[in-house]
């Protein structure tokens, strides 16, 4: 059944998608949408604020940092898009960042550096997210919400009790952005069946960190060719494709550009989702009762309200049903440290 959802016909819809990128001033929507990037500055933030400027369905790019975003965001306005860019900074004007945004996007807070797991982030990270995700559920209730800031499997919780005290929490608004994860897949994949990685379609469920990304090799699209111990190398590499970049960087961070393009993919998704004309299914680290952890990364279909349709667990071979008992319980541990900063 999922199989299905992964072949051809929505891979021709998810390029269609990107094309959205070169639509020219006379293809003009009607639905406009407002994203807010927290966290804009950052080395995330920036390519991620220029990708969505080149998209067209963004009419309203809001830009908040901590620090100064207004040269930056003058810089963008001399893009030749119909899109405004607004510009805040500082912990007081976050609120006038997330207010009336239709998507907010949250990548504030550290990254990783060598030798470091992506939890040990948590305790700088964890209040920034609280502070986004209330400020959403107060200012902005119906906007979607894209965490990418880490560790995504605790600080998703945080928001979601964020959120709660605050007064309005939409489980079906909530994401964290694990598609840098499917884009690797993809590309690794791709790469290795020597096909171009924008064929490839794979779920990746599960969380977004070592263990707990759990690649569905049983359901790529094309089906994949190569024998287990092919499979166990590139699983591998998905699942530490991160440290791949932190080592690489040497202490300038983690992952930066692509992630912007991985988050870029999913704001359009969401964006699309919004105007009631979702693509092919994405993954994302959402509220969900497919496995006993409470957050789990499964393939969504997206509509006016967030999560259309949730497709649970695609079909598992006996390997990724091993994979997946090690995921659930890191999960179900991260979530409760989650829920547990926030009592
Ligand atoms: N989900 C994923 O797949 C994925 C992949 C890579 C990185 N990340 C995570 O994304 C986050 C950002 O990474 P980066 O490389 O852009 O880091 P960065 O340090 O380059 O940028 C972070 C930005 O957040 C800003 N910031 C900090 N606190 C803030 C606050 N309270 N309000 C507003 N802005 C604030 C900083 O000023 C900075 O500009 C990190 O936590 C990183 O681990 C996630």
């Amino acid at each position: 059944m999922l199989g299905k959802q992964f072949q051809s016909s929505a891979i021709s819809q998810c390029r269609v998608c990107w094309r959205l990128y070169q639509a020219t001033p006379g293809q003009m929507q009607t639905r406009q949408f407002r994203v807010a990037v927290i966290g804009a500055v950052g080395g995330i933030g920036q390519p991620l604020s220029l990708l969505l400027m080149a998209n067209k369905l963004v009419t309203e790019l809001v830009l908040h940092d901590l620090t100064a975003t207004k040269g930056f965001g003058q810089d963008l306005s001399h893009i030749d898009r119909a899109c405004q860019v607004k510009s805040f900074f500082g912990e007081d004007q976050m609120k006038s960042a997330i207010k009336g945004s239709d998507i907010v996007m949250i990548t504030a807070g550290m990254p990783r550096k060598p030798g470091q797991t992506r939890d040990f982030l948590f305790d700088t990270n964890a209040p920034i997210v609280a502070k986004a995700a209330g400020l959403v559920s107060q200012h902005a209730a119906h906007a979607m919400v894209g965490i990418i800031t880490n560790p995504v499997n605790a600080v998703v919780a945080v928001a979601a009790e964020a959120m709660k005290k605050a007064g309005y929490y939409d489980p079906d608004r909530l994401f964290g952005v694990t598609t840098l994860d499917v884009v690797r897949a993809e590309k690794f994949i791709g790469d290795h069946m020597s096909i171009h990685p924008g064929k490839v379609r794979i779920p990746v469920i599960g969380g977004h960190a070592g263990t707990t990304i759990v690649p569905i090799f049983s359901q790529c699209q094309p089906p994949f060719e190569g024998d287990e111990k092919c499979i166990a190398s590139i699983v591998k590499r998905i699942q530490t494709g991160g440290d791949e970049v932190v080592k690489a960087k040497a202490g300038q961070g983690s992952a930066t550009l692509s992630m912007a393009y991985a988050a870029a993919r999913f704001t359009n998704a969401l964006m699309l989702g919004l105007k009631g004309e979702p693509g092919p299914p994405e993954c994302a680290y959402v509220q969900s009762d497919a496995t006993e952890a409470p957050f789990f990364s499964t393939p969504l279909t997206l509509g006016p309200k967030g999560i259309e349709e949730n497709h649970g667990l695609p079909e598992l071979d006996e390997c990724e049903k091993e994979q997946l008992k090690v995921a659930v319980d890191a999960l179900k541990k991260s979530a409760a440290k989650g829920v547990k900063f926030m009592e």
